[in-house]
């Protein structure tokens, strides 16, 4: 089955006088950014210079942002900015390319789960709606589970870009993982080790949504939650990521260099509810392109998943049932009960 690609989509409606976008991807009222999106003062989400020579307050502020935000911007990371913009264009440029080069890239269409390739997502839920963006995905560690054939040969400086960016991430993440670790009065090891080690797997995807004659009604991703540990974003400068909190859309405010950091939902259970997987959803922009590039730090398949047996107690029941990550990401692409 061939799939409609957003991109296509935008590009023909690029060529119309009449400010209109396909039934489909008109968003029911409450999901309308237009007049779901909080306008008054909000506060921030929070800031934090992870190059902080006092420790303590890195952990500080990185249990306090997950606790109360589940999101947090991380400056001062340590990643090269030519290895950020030379992954930008990268992904920019493959997804300039013709159609049908991209079509090469594509993912299965038949199946479950996050597959490997290039790909649109066709909304699963009760409206049959359609969401304004089209994206990449593809593994880019540990280097034994790569998947070369998803990555794209053109333009030939994509794989050196998201190699050396893997190579930086990486020690993000480790750093990310051992604060909030240390958050919880844990030794720094333990939530690495319970989202997966050495075995996790860093799932890259580049999100790209087109122009949208009607940014008010559409949506580039709907609200949800990160199956993830953690989710690692580097962002353009079009801002749209948007998170809900105290019952309210705020947009999250672009910080040249900077990481957005998600926490997903694989460390909310193994923190046993103290740490918040965060609500997000996407908006899309009238005039320019946006794009994000997502890592999503996923256990193995057959890895279980549960609350750390330190943050168990009599008083402090279980909160989440401990399960394969492959069961838990199968329950909640179904919307079954976990
Ligand atoms: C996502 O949550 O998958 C996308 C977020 C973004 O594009 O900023
Ligand atoms: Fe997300």
């Amino acid at each position: 089955m061939e799939v409609e690609r957003v991109q296509a989509v935008a590009s023909l409606l690029s060529h119309s006088t009449q400010d209109t976008i396909p039934a489909e991807f008109i968003r029911p009222e409450k999901e309308q950014p237009a007049i779901t999106t909080f306008r008054g003062p909000v506060p921030e989400i929070p800031t934090i210079d992870i190059s902080d020579p006092d420790e303590e307050n890195i952990v500080r502020s990185v249990a306090k942002a997950s606790k109360e935000w589940g999101i947090f911007q991380v400056v001062n990371h340590g990643i090269p900015t030519d290895v950020i913009s030379n992954l930008q264009a990268a992904g920019r440029h493959f997804f300039e390319l013709p159609q049908e080069e991209k079509e090469v890239y594509a993912k299965p269409t038949s199946g479950e789960g996050f597959k490997e390739g290039y790909g649109t997502l066709l909304q699963k839920d009760i409206e049959g709606k359609k969401s304004w963006g089209d994206h990449l995905f593809h593994r880019i560690w540990p280097p034994s589970k790569l998947n070369y054939q998803f990555w794209p040969k053109n333009p030939p400086s994509y794989r050196e870009a998201n190699e050396m960016y893997a190579k930086y991430v990486r020690e993000v993440a480790d750093k990310l993982f051992k604060s909030l670790s240390l958050g919880l009065g844990l030794e720094g090891h333990v939530m690495k080790e319970g989202a997966g080690g050495e075995e996790i797997a860093y799932m890259m995807k580049i999100n790209y949504y087109p122009p949208c004659p009607r940014p008010d009604l559409a949506l580039g991703v709907v609200a949800h939650t990160d199956f993830s540990s953690i989710t690692i974003l580097v962002p353009n400068d079009v801002p749209g990521l948007q998170v809900l909190k105290d019952e309210r859309w705020i947009d999250a405010k672009y910080i040249p260099n900077a990481l957005i950091i998600h926490i997903g939902d694989q460390i909310e259970v193994l923190s046993n509810g103290i740490y918040k997987s965060v609500l997000h959803r996407s908006t899309v922009d009238k005039k320019k392109t946006r794009m994000s590039w997502p890592i999503f730090l996923e256990p193995p398949e057959e890895f279980i998943v549960g609350p750390l047996p330190q943050l168990v107690s009599e008083e402090n029941p279980s909160k989440y049932k401990a399960k394969k990550f492959k069961d838990y990401a199968h329950c909640k692409l179904n919307k079954l009960p976990q």
